[in-house]
Parts: structure tokens; sequence; C-alpha cells
């Protein structure tokens, strides 16, 4: 379906929604410039879940920012549907780290709250964010302030607020980082669930290679030094995904390949994989 910006394939195929090329960001700070993402090139087809992975450090939320339009690139050109990134935009939904509600606003406002900086008509937004709500289980909840919500439950209202003015695309920065494992089990299936209804262009940062390889069409390794890709790789398993998948010889075996390869990042070690597939899809 997609593959690096160098392969034959790639421009047989439909135009990428997401279409990174060669993006570079340094940051000038008072002490040295630092360089968090070099020479890196990705495409995202529409309707496909990509996840970064990779070692701390290596520009994953930096190169997620600017596909947003928070941060600008120093070198390269990011573009959506054919138009560059410059600023933040209407077609992106963000979820971070954490959910960064806003204390004093009920689930419901919160999850409104794009609508209103958008200037969008808050009536039929209301009914929209009822629906998501009920859909994430909440219905019950929407009165409530952040406080009086789990962690799971104020990353449900995450979700739904990037979904409220209905993006093509979402960005998620490590959603699921600060739950236990029970409840991030449960929300990879309630995000797989939401994304069958409401299908949508997921670029998604993780730690957790299981989580990208259970969740992804394909999972982008980041490392090296300084950082860029090294490993681009489609996940081999049918939809919709169950938890047994996990315990089959091929997952397991993918489980493996990713993580070899974070080593290798960890290290800047370069992908024992052949140069030519280095930044290309492997199958
Ligand atoms: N605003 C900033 N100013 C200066 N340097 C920054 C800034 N943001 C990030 N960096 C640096 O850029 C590099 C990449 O940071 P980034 O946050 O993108 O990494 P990451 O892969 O998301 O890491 P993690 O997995 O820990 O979240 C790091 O060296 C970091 O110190
Ligand atoms: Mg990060």
């Amino acid at each position: 379906m997609l593959a690096a910006k160098t392969s034959p394939e790639v421009t047989a195929a439909a135009k990428p929604l997401v279409s990174i090329t060669n993006v570079q960001k340094t940051y000038f700070t008072r002490q040295a410039p630092v360089q968090a993402v070099a020479s890196t090139s990705v495409d995202v087809a529409r309707g496909e879940f990509v996840s970064l992975l990779g070692p701390s450090g290596c520009g994953k939320s930096t190169l997620l920012m600017m596909i947003a339009g928070l941060e600008q690139p120093t070198g390269g050109s990011i573009s959506l549907a054919g138009s560059e990134v410059r600023e933040p935009r209407r077609d992106i939904g963000i979820i971070f780290q954490d959910a960064t509600l806003l204390p004093w606003k009920s689930a419901l406002d919160n999850v409104l709250f794009p609508v209103r900086i958008l200037r969008l008509p808050i009536e039929p937004y209301r009914r929209r964010a009822r629906e998501l709500l009920a859909m994430v289980g909440l219905s019950d909840f929407e009165n409530k302030k952040p406080s009086q919500l789990s962690g799971g439950m104020r990353q449900r209202v995450a979700i739904c607020r990037a979904l409220i003015h209905d993006p093509d695309i979402l960005l998620m920065d490590e959603p699921f980082s600060a739950l236990d494992a029970i409840t991030r089990d449960q929300m990879n299936v309630a995000l797989s669930e939401i994304l069958e209804t409401h299908k949508k262009t997921v670029i998604f940062v993780t730690h957790s290679i299981r989580e990208a390889a259970f969740l992804s069409d394909r999972v982008v390794v980041m490392g090296g030094r300084p950082s860029t890709i090294m490993l681009d790789m489609k996940m081999p398993f049918e939809r919709p995904r169950r938890f047994e998948i996990e315990e089959t010889p091929e997952f397991v075996a993918v489980c493996r390949k990713l993580r070899l390869t974070i080593e290798q990042a960890h290290t800047g070690v370069p992908s024992q994989i052949p140069a030519a597939k280095q930044r290309g899809v492997v199958e």
C-alpha cells in the first residue's frame, strides 16, 4: 500500500495522506543546538494506522508535533492531503500523553472544547459529544469533572475530544502509557472498536512493542544518531484482531524483530536490514 519515498511501488500507488519528505528538526537552544530528527521520509496512506517506536529522546514527539503543525521543521517538508503543513489544522485531532483535560470543565464540556475553539455550532456537536461518550462507556459521567474520573476514563474523554470535530488524522503520543496493564489492554480494544466506526488515519507513538504490533498496520522504528527511520514494517495480522493473536508464533516473531531493531536504535548502530529495505516497508 505504501512504502518509502524511494520505492517505485509508491509512485504507482494512491497518493499518501501524510507525506513526510526529508524532514529534519534541530532545536536551537541557548546551549548547543539539538538535532532531534535527521533527514526522515515516510508516507502514511489514508486509513492507515502507523505506530512510531524508538528509544526515549529519538524524536518521536518532535515528529508528531511537526505533523500537527505545532513545531516547524528546520529542513524538508510535511504535507497533508497535498497541502504543506505550516500551522495547526482542523483536519487533525491530537491526544497527548497526559489527558490534559481542563480541570474546571465537565467531561462533556471538555469534549466540546475544540468545537468552541474552532467556533463551530455547539448544539449539533453536543449531540455528537454525547454519542462519543456513550461509545466509550461514559454516558453516566458526562457531568463529572476530570478529578472525579479515573485515569482510563480521562483518556477516553481525551479520545472523544480528539474525535469531536471529525478530523481525518489522529495523532496520539503515548496515550495509554500512564495506565495499568489491564486498563491499557481495554483501551487498545476500545480504540480499535472506535476506529471501526470512525475510520481515521492514525499516527501513534508508543514504547510498547506489543501495543504497536497489535494496533498497527505498520510499525516504524526510529533511532540511530542522529535519529532517523531504521525499520518500516507491515503487521501481517488480519483485522479485526483479538488478543489471542499475541500468543501466535507469528506475533512473537514480529515483536522479536521490532525489539532487536530498537536495541540497535539504542546503540545507534544501523539495523541489519539490507540498506535498500531500511527506508521501505518490510513485508
Ligand atoms: N523544545 C525543545 N527544545 C530543545 N530540545 C528539545 C525540545 N523538545 C525536544 N527536544 C530534544 O529533542 C530530542 C527529541 O525529543 P523528543 O521529545 O521528540 O523525543 P521522544 O522520542 O518523544 O522521547 P520520549 O520517548 O522520551 O518521549 C531530545 O534530545 C530532546 O531533548
Ligand atoms: Mg515523546
